[in-house]
């Protein structure tokens, strides 16, 4: 596991466009960056989501009907699925996340408040096929908040949406959270936040590197550098060299690579797509899904979106 780690980012750091996969913000600080972001009056998704989702808690069970199952994607510490227990009324609940020693604390935790739902935590990547042939019959809504689709590239969520489409077998549907495309002064500011939270989150993913692969990245040979994309519709953030910098790569038992960087060169971290409310519809659309409900804030900076699997 170590080994395939290590070359999949040697591969990625020497690569034409030098990139470190998104995955790897995810160490214990990098968690608790991303929770203190989810705070920041600037970074507006987390909170317009909530609001959504409490406005429109019993549209949103209507729209949603009968649930089965509730599988979590991504669910993290399961906090905003346990919101929709009273209102959508799931039999059984999945929660699906990377680590699952962090799940089963969380649900351990929830079934003693929900005693009448039958609770698992299963350890997914959700960057490959999901299949769940021993729920097959039962009616699945797939549950996908927090815009985590927005850290797909557009290919990748046609893939992920043909993929849970089929998986609902003609019954069930997604019930899934968007960042819209607003003015760029509100996307820039969510994402270069003054207190520097989000700066700290996209260097700590250079510790994290460190660690892993033995690789003496300095902190203070690098900026965190993020802007709206308008032609691509995505924000984008890199780490930027602030002079000529080498990087050694090194570990135990592996060869050792130097990498040179330019003042000024990016190593890419992430992407993080804005849709139109009409654009989204009609992606999900196009991978199987119909009867599409939405809704969003008075500003439309998010949406909230509850699509059918076809029949
Ligand atoms: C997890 N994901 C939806 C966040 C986003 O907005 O793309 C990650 C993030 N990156 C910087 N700030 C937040």
């Amino acid at each position: 596991m170590k080994q395939t780690l290590l070359e999949e980012l040697h591969l990625s750091l020497t690569a034409d466009v030098p990139f470190i996969s998104p995955k790897f913000f995810y160490d214990d600080i990098g968690s608790h960056l991303f929770d203190v972001i989810t705070l920041l009056e600037e970074y507006y998704p987390t909170r317009t989501e909530q609001s959504i989702m409490d406005t429109y808690r019993s549209a949103i069970a209507e729209a949603v009907g009968a649930c089965d199952v509730l599988l979590d994607l991504g669910a993290g510490n399961c906090a905003k699925a346990s919101q929709l227990f009273n209102s959508i009324k799931p039999k059984q609940y999945r929660a699906l996340d990377i680590s699952k020693e962090y799940l089963e604390a969380a649900v351990a935790d929830l079934q003693k408040q929900f005693p009448h739902i039958c609770m698992s935590a299963e350890a997914i990547d959700l960057s490959l096929p999901l299949a769940f042939p021993d729920i097959a019959e039962r009616r699945k809504i797939f549950f996908f908040p927090g815009s985590s689709i927005g850290n797909y590239d557009p290919e990748k969520a046609d893939q992920f949406f043909i993929n849970i489409a089929s998986e609902c077998h003609g019954n069930g549907g997604l019930l899934i959270g968007v960042d819209l495309v607003k003015d760029h002064e509100t996307l820039n500011l969510a994402y270069n936040d003054p207190l520097g939270v989000t700066a700290a989150f996209n260097l700590n993913i250079l510790l994290h590197v460190n660690r892993i692969m033995g690789s003496n990245f300095n902190l203070q040979d690098w900026e965190h550098y993020a802007f709206f994309n308008e032609a691509q519709s995505r924000i984008e953030m890199h780490l930027r060299a602030r002079s000529d910098v080498e990087v050694r790569l090194s570990s135990e038992g592996t060869k050792e690579h130097v990498i040179q960087f330019k003042a000024g060169d990016l190593i890419h971290t992430e992407n993080s797509y804005k849709y139109t409310q009409d654009g989204f519809t009609e992606k999900i659309r196009r991978a199987g899904f119909d009867n599409i409900h939405t809704w969003t804030d008075p500003k439309k900076h998010f949406l909230v979106c509850f699509a059918n699997a076809k029949k």
